[in-house]
């Protein structure tokens, strides 16, 4: 297809861009116009090697054949139908398959269009199941700091990212955090899961003390934090965490929303770390991120203590107009093929030493603090500039762009973590073009 090289832009005043530097931006704009398998085109006609998987969700790389078909037909066959007391069969299709995927016993999938929504419909679900079984006291939730759990109500009071909650008022009462699992006096530059830090799980058991386990609901944790900088757990604390949940009967849910379809070389990050939650968030992924669209996996447990009173009735008074949507449960499908057919999540497992031994190369380069990794998923700290925290990175964004390379940035960390589908060459690439990036920086 020929693309519009150097399109004249649009009046760029009107569209207010989430989770942006919009003023910035807006004096000099980065446009892709066009992306095919790993590398985006931009605008001035320039390839970009997509070191992030657009926002951690093209897992299968750019425009793949069978996604793109798969949304053609059925977009032209059934546009839409009805979720709420309608079905169609691609939504049944997708939940079967996702069960299939998922780690056994996660047998009931609700769809969703989002991280965020997904958050908010498993919250949602551990209070209404507590309450289900007679425990209605059960509505605390707990999170962890530097958590990222989307950004609406729910997700940002179990969230522990700062900036993301302080403007936004009083927030969801009965919220408690497990603190975060980072310390880099300790773990700095530890490949894959560190050493240190699964005592940090026994805090639970300080909040179940002060609270009282009858009045909890919920735990949920990313099993690896990726928006605040890709924080892994330390070597425990993940199975500490599920058994302290397990002894006082509070659900644990894991935020696979990053983690899930493959990142870690595994179907999901309970199946890489061998640990159960009851609940499981997912979206990115699911559908390459073509589409928008999430998904709650819950155990048999939880559905089935909803599925009783008399059958006309209504058991979970939630959804949403696009749950499982037709064109995003064709898309989702054909993503779910695609990663089989050609064996992703397995090429992410094979280069994953690859992959770790090129990231901890830049060991060593100036201003790098720590180098974190697990999977196709990686981290480079940088320390901050005195008094202008969050700038010496994105200086670093800024230049890798020029550069023909796109990384994400969150605070002074850079973070990786490209299509399943990248090779050998292609990791080289990348760290080539970063190792110049972070040789040049002030
Ligand atoms: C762990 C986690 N949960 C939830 C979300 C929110 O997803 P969305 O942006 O699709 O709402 C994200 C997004 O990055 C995420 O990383």
């Amino acid at each position: 297809m020929a693309l519009d090289r150097n399109p004249v832009p649009n009046d760029l005043s009107a569209f207010w861009m989430p989770f942006t530097a919009n003023r910035q931006f807006k004096k000099a704009p980065r446009m892709f116009v066009g992306a095919k398998d790993m590398y985006y085109t931009t605008s001035d006609g320039r390839q970009v090697l997509d070191g992030t998987a657009g926002l951690w969700c093209c897992n299968a790389g750019h425009c793949r054949p069978k996604i793109t078909e798969a949304i053609q037909k059925q977009a032209a066959e059934l546009d839409y139908a009805p979720a709420f007391q309608m079905g169609h069969p691609k939504a049944f299709e997708l939940a079967s398959a996702l069960r299939d995927m998922a780690p056994e016993g996660m047998d009931h999938v609700f769809f969703t269009n989002s991280g965020s929504e997904s958050v908010e419909t498993a919250l949602k679900i551990a209070i209404a199941y507590h309450r289900a079984r007679g425990e209605g006291a059960r509505t605390r939730l707990i999170g962890r700091e530097r958590g990222y759990h989307g950004v609406n109500f729910g997700g940002i009071s179990v969230g522990g990212i700062v900036t993301n909650r302080k403007v936004f008022g009083s927030l969801l009462t009965g919220v408690d955090h497990l603190p975060h699992t980072h310390l880099p006096e300790q773990n700095a530059f530890t490949r894959g899961q560190p050493e240190h830090g699964a005592h940090l799980a026994d805090d639970l058991e300080r909040i179940v003390a002060l609270h009282g386990a009858e009045t909890i609901a919920a735990v949920i944790v990313e099993p690896m934090a990726g928006s605040t900088g890709v924080l892994l757990p330390p070597k425990g604390y993940l199975e500490r965490l599920r058994e302290i949940c397990t002894k006082h009967g509070i659900l644990l849910i894991f935020d696979e929303v990053i983690t899930g379809f493959g990142r870690l070389g595994s179907a999901f990050a309970a199946d890489h770390f061998g640990v159960m939650p009851d609940m499981m968030t997912t979206a990115k992924g699911l559908t390459n991120g073509v589409i928008p669209m999430g998904a709650v996996l819950a155990t048999g447990a939880i559905h089935d203590a909803f599925m009783n009173g008399p059958e006309h009735l209504i058991e979970l008074f939630h959804g949403y107009t696009y749950s499982g949507n037709p064109i995003a449960s064709a898309a989702g499908l054909a993503t779910l093929e695609t990663y089989r057919e050609e064996g992703l999540f397995e090429n992410a497992a094979a280069l994953a030493p690859y992959w770790e031994d090129a990231l901890h190369s830049l060991k060593g380069l100036p201003h790098v603090i720590d180098i974190r990794n697990m999977g196709l998923i990686g981290a480079v700290e940088l320390s901050p500039i005195a008094g202008e925290p969050t700038k010496r990175a994105f200086t670093a964004f800024l230049n890798a762009y020029e550069k023909g390379l796109l990384i994400r940035t969150t605070g002074d960390i850079i973070a990786m973590s490209p299509p399943l589908m990248i090779d050998k060459p292609q990791i080289d690439e990348l760290f080539g073009k970063l190792t110049d990036v972070l040789k040049a920086l002030d």
